[in-house]
């Protein structure tokens, strides 16, 4: 078996946390209960780009269970936990894997990775030798972003050139695409010929989906996992509320109460950040673009204004907008000294990190690993300083461990049963953008009630027909915003 992880010794703490992780993920434990025997993913070949925590081992042994073969990766840098890493590839107790001979599941990831290894790891998971992946799981969109690419490159019969590289890891995608062309000319159109469809875990990712759906050019089917209620409602919200301030403390340990802390973007990630940060006494200041989003805020009691006349009092900088260039090198140079600057969004284009990493404009101190402080040189801001943590990428996967189990549960309950939907029943699925019906959103809810001892009212059969609901559901309309 292929695989690259940083220390397979550490197999047992993984095994150990995946065990407790289990009892808290009700929702994956019913898909094994339920499917296990009929193995709905047999000769599915799944490419999985998500995080490889504990939770995702719980996934990705789900899968397995389902009869699917898995490859995995993660889709950031920082997020993978080495001992979750180390336990999937050497396999269960019931596998007979040993750190000498492991049994488990083939994963290409480890903590701090550099730009180029990313991406070498996102290309095993996609590498079948005597085959090609028939799925892909992926989170942000790179695994499908990589095999888009690749496909385009191949039809024009070279890669793009590196000199129109808009950022330092596109010219790594670049280099990648160019190497591949060299050994193999329709590598990527195989794989983008055997790929059923994705399903894809976030809000970041879904939108690259809708883009290369509305331009014509996307390839295959996929199923926007984000958008079932059960996930960007309860990971984005719930799940940042708990990892964000998780993220804050091991990365600093600066107490939070009475502090100013500012979260750009007030969608659901932000809503989890900035309750979060009010539930330990903070001061919370919203910015928004979106007037239905800023009006939310001011009614749930935050301050919200600009960035620009939030930065003099802020301690706390969190980004939360899956957009670009929120925080800018002019912004970063008129916090306060040591204000905590970190995003949450998928991607690290939120701060302009390439600015501030640019050459003369600060000078970096790395405290310990993910924390750094950067002091200003020269100009606005010369001498003070500011603590950034991640490198700009997501904190609270970079500097803790991310979301818990339980949340992870719904999201990855979702998974399983798009990843089921698209490899079942994929001449339902044109090509095209999908979410899954409002009666599995429902089911996954349901499958984590009795594990928070929630008792459910039954609607009559009089009060069901008074409202046009099915007794047993969906109770909502596909408007109904929760
Ligand atoms: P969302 O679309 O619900 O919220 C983003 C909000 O930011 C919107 O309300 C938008 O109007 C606002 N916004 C956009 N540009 C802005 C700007 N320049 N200034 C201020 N506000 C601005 O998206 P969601 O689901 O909250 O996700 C946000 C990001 O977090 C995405 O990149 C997503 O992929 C990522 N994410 C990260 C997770 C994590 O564990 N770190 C978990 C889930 C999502």
């Amino acid at each position: 078996m292929d695989f690259k992880v940083a220390d397979l010794s550490l197999a047992d703490y993984g095994r150990t946390e995946i065990t407790l992780a289990e009892h808290e993920m009700p929702g994956l434990m019913a898909m094994r209960e339920r499917y296990g025997a009929e193995k709905p993913l047999a000769g599915a070949r799944i490419a999985g780009s998500l995080h490889m925590t504990v939770q995702t081992a719980v996934l990705i042994e789900t899968l397995v269970d389902l009869g699917a073969e898995v490859r995995w990766a993660s889709c950031n840098i920082f997020s993978t936990q080495d001992h979750a890493a180390a336990a999937v590839v050497v396999g269960r107790p019931e596998t007979g894997g040993t750190v000498d001979a492991p049994a488990g599941v083939p994963v290409f990831a480890w903590k701090g990775e550099s730009l180029e290894e990313y991406w070498w790891c996102t290309q095993q998971i996609l590498d079948w030798a005597d085959a090609e992946p028939n799925m892909i799981l992926d989170d942000g969109g790179d695994a499908t972003l990589l095999v888009h690419l690749g496909v385009e490159a191949e039809k024009k019969g070279h890669a793009p050139d590196p000199a129109t590289a808009g950022s330092a890891e596109q010219r790594v995608i670049f280099d990648v695409l160019a190497r591949s062309l060299e050994t193999d000319t329709a590598r990527w159109s195989r794989v983008a010929n055997s790929v059923k469809g994705v399903t894809e875990e976030t809000t970041t990712g879904v939108l690259r989906l809708y883009d290369m759906m509305r331009e014509g050019s996307l390839l295959f089917p996929a199923i926007n996992v984000n958008d079932s209620v059960t996930k960007s409602k309860f990971d984005n919200k719930y799940g940042c509320r708990h990892s964000l301030i998780d993220g804050i403390n091991r990365g600093t340990d600066v107490l939070i109460g009475g502090k100013v802390a500012v979260v750009a973007g007030y969608g659901d990630v932000g809503k989890g950040c900035a309750e979060s940060l009010r539930g330990q006494g903070a001061r919370v200041i919203v910015t928004e673009i979106d007037p239905i989003c800023a009006l939310q805020a001011a009614m749930d009691g935050y301050q919200v204004t600009t960035l620009e006349e939030a930065l003099p009092t802020a301690d706390i900088i969190v980004t939360a907008t899956g957009n670009k260039a929120v925080v800018t090198v002019d912004h970063m140079r008129a916090m306060k000294h040591q204000a905590i600057v970190a995003n949450i969004g998928h991607f690290d284009n939120e701060i302009d990190m390439a600015g501030l990493e640019a050459e003369g404009v600060a000078t970096r101190k790395n405290v310990k690993p993910q924390v750094d402080v950067w002091t200003f040189n020269e100009g606005a801001g010369a001498g003070t300083s500011i603590i950034v943590l991640s490198e700009g990428r997501l904190m609270n996967l970079g500097n803790a461990t991310g979301h818990p189990s339980f949340v992870m549960s719904n999201s990855f309950t979702n998974q399983v049963l798009a990843q089921i939907e698209l490899f079942v029943r994929t001449e339902d699925y044109p090509v095209g953008v999908y979410v899954l019906p409002k009666h599995l959103d429902e089911e996954v809810a349901r499958l984590h009630l009795s594990a928070l001892g929630v008792k459910l009212t039954t609607l009559s059969d009089e009060q069901a027909s008074y409202l046009g609901v099915p007794v047993s559901g969906p109770y909502k309309s596909d408007q109904y915003r929760y």
